[in-house]
């Protein structure tokens, strides 16, 4: 069956969030990427999730929810999240927290963990779609399990069409790279770098955060994930025969990633680039990008997609 391609109107939102309550699954946009919707508190609905995008199931999901205030009815809440969620909230700032007693998400969310990764978008379609239906959303980016993730309506069908209901089509993702994931079962800890700065997450909490290591933290890190079909050779500043030059600031390249060295441009347009690049059958190579703010989360995706694949 084909997936129906939903233009983000009254009447889009209304079917898109009536189909995530019959228990189907529909893609959404988000200021990130596109996300892969399933009512969370139907089991039956987020095993769909997995076997649509066939990823393996140890790999917990991101709920999304239209607030602070519905957040706090799954989560046990503290004074950091709090203050994190008054200042990036709504935006791509994900914070796992102790379940609730109660809560009523399907353990093949948590993938049987005591934790919650938990977000508000910042999109108002994605907005308008969570408030239309109600309830909690469990999604992924909206891609087969491993490729590079979707940052228009039309990558999403292109990985996934005929397996998944429906997509809600709002144009091209803004920030393009997934939501930054912290940590605050213990002391606060990055457990994903993604398309809020660490620094200024950092500025608002007043201390550094720590890493992932030694935590459980974010299982399904897997170092080969984001992966086109082509080879990718990092820190290029010149392309080799037969290959085409992602470039970056100084270095040009075939297409760049941002002229003119601006991080949120080439976050942005990172997964888009890949995408077209990937298209092409040829090996890419990367021209360097600076480990700070969003580089942090591009350097991440790109390493993972240059990985060795079994
Ligand atoms: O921007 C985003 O976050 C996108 C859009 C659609 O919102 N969503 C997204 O979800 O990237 P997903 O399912 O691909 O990311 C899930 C990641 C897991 O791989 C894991 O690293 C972390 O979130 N995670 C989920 N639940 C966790 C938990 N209870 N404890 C620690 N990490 C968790
Ligand atoms: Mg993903």
């Amino acid at each position: 069956m084909d997936s129906i391609h939903l233009i983000a109107d009254n009447a889009g939102l209304q079917k898109a969030a009536a189909l995530l309550g019959e228990g189907h699954l529909v893609a959404f946009p988000t200021e990130t990427v596109y996300g892969l919707g399933a009512d969370a508190r139907n089991g039956r609905a987020v095993a769909a999730i997995y076997e649509a995008k066939g990823r393996p199931s140890f790999n917990p999901l991101i709920v999304h929810v239209a607030s602070a205030e519905q957040a706090k009815t799954y989560v046990t809440w503290s004074d950091t999240a709090q203050r994190l969620a008054e200042s990036f909230w709504p935006g791509p700032l994900t914070l796992v927290l102790p379940l609730r007693e109660g809560h009523g998400i399907s353990e093949l969310v948590t993938a049987g963990l005591p934790t919650l990764a938990i977000r508000v978008p910042a999109h108002p379609a994605a907005h308008a779609l969570l408030k239309t239906f109600g309830g909690p959303v469990a999604a992924p980016s909206a891609n087969p399990s491993g490729r590079i993730s979707p940052t228009t309506a039309q990558h999403v069908l292109d990985g996934l069409s005929g397996r998944i209901a429906a997509v809600l089509d709002d144009g091209p993702c803004t920030v393009g790279v997934e939501s930054t994931i912290v940590g605050l079962t213990d002391t606060p800890r990055l457990l994903r770098p993604g398309g809020l700065a660490v620094e200024e997450v950092e500025a608002v909490l007043g201390q550094s955060l720590g890493t992932a290591e030694g935590a459980i933290s974010a299982p399904g890190q897997l170092a080969s994930h984001y992966a086109p079909g082509a080879s990718v050779r990092l820190d290029a500043t010149t392309a080799r025969p037969g290959e085409v030059l992602l470039g970056f600031g100084p270095v040009a390249g075939d297409v760049s990633l941002s002229p003119t060295g601006d991080l949120a441009e080439a976050a942005a347009n990172l997964f888009g680039h890949l995408h077209r690049l990937d298209a092409m059958g040829k090996p890419i190579a990367v021209a360097p990008v600076p480990e700070i703010g969003l580089g942090r989360a591009i350097n991440d995706r790109l390493r993972r997609a240059a990985a060795p694949r079994d």
